[in-house]
């Protein structure tokens, strides 16, 4: 069942309740909804979930006259409806219309996991970030996940620590990202454009602001993106560059934090594309030059409690690492 977009946002106003309730605020997030779904899974969410609406609204209607009813019809000697109503309507009905409803869960469960995957990502969480691995062309970037359009990703999950729960609401259900134990969530993108997607289980610390961005391109596009995120950056002539780089080399940065061909740690996300990303700090900020100084002075002021101490570098020392990381694209 497919509902035109203007019926959804006129008509059905518990939804619109929904919308309201779940996205005040941000004009710009009702379309994060899953109530616009942009994916084949997330298009059976979707229509479950107005099934259900439908459904059960109908029942909570009917349900709600035979309480006024109740409440307003003066009792009788012989009830007009007998036990045998009470029976049928009170437990034969509901059992079928829950039972239906469970059969019709369950198969659209089913149908998605079943769906042949032709390309692989793996994403590993960590206090509070994702690690995203493209093992069949050796990328590494962090969250931030590209994809090609209308091909099944595959998406292999596991945590470094808690439990985390990976979510791209326009795209497909949940999963949990579990320690020790991969996972499995499988997603397609009917057309390009950014979505995003969140963690949804309560891992403590900044667990609100663990996000991440899921980047869908036309196949050229992603081709393009997988030859430039597989070339390494290249070395700095610039002499304010090349200042940053040392500041990153000799200030602490490479202690957690990778850069393909200068430093290996994977404590923190990697950094090789860092001026191409989206945000900053799992999906906090943007990633503009002022957020990027302000988050490399004082990670703490903008996500609290995340892993990244502050840094003590100079005016001069902190602008050139900021110009450095920004032209890692
Ligand atoms: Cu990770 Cu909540």
């Amino acid at each position: 069942m497919t509902l035109p977009a203007d019926t959804r946002d006129s008509v059905l106003f518990p939804a619109i309740i929904f919308n309201l309730v779940l996205f005040a605020g941000d004009a710009h997030a009702e379309r994060e909804s899953m109530l616009y779904p942009a994916g084949p899974a997330a298009e059976q969410i979707a229509n479950i979930w107005w099934e259900m609406l439908v459904v059960y609204g109908i029942v909570f209607v009917i349900t709600m006259v035979f309480v006024v009813l109740a409440l307003v019809v003066r009792r009788r000697e012989h009830p007009v409806l007998g036990s045998r109503f009470v029976f049928i309507s009170g437990i034969g009905i509901p059992t079928v219309i829950l039972v239906v409803m469970l059969i019709s869960s369950i198969h659209s469960t089913v149908e998605m996991g079943k769906v042949p995957a032709d390309f692989h990502i793996k994403v590993d969480s960590h206090h509070w970030w994702f690690a995203v691995t493209y093992p069949d062309h050796g990328i590494v970037d962090a969250n931030e996940i590209h994809i090609p359009v209308k091909r099944v990703v595959k998406f292999e999950l596991l945590s470094h620590g808690v439990v985390h729960s990976f979510w791209v609401p326009r795209l497909g259900g949940k999963r949990d990202m579990l320690p020790d134990h991969p996972t499995e969530l499988r997603l397609a993108a009917d057309k390009p454009g950014v979505y995003r997607g969140t963690c949804t289980e309560y891992c403590a610390g900044p667990h609100a602001l663990m996000a991440f961005r899921l980047i869908a391109h036309e196949p050229e596009e992603f081709d393009k993106w997988l030859v430039r995120q597989s070339r390494p950056p290249p070395v700095p002539t610039d002499p304010q560059l090349r200042q940053g780089r040392d500041v990153f080399l000799e200030q602490g940065c490479a202690a957690c934090h990778a850069i393909t061909g200068i430093s290996e740690s994977d404590t923190g996300p990697d950094l090789t594309h860092l001026g191409s990303r989206i945000t900053l700090g799992a999906g906090t900020v943007d990633n503009t030059k002022g957020n990027l100084s302000g988050w490399i002075a004082n990670p703490q002021s903008i996500k609290p409690r995340n892993m990244m101490p502050p840094s003590y570098l100079s005016p001069n020392d902190l602008h050139a690492v900021v110009e450095y990381l920004r032209s890692l694209q």
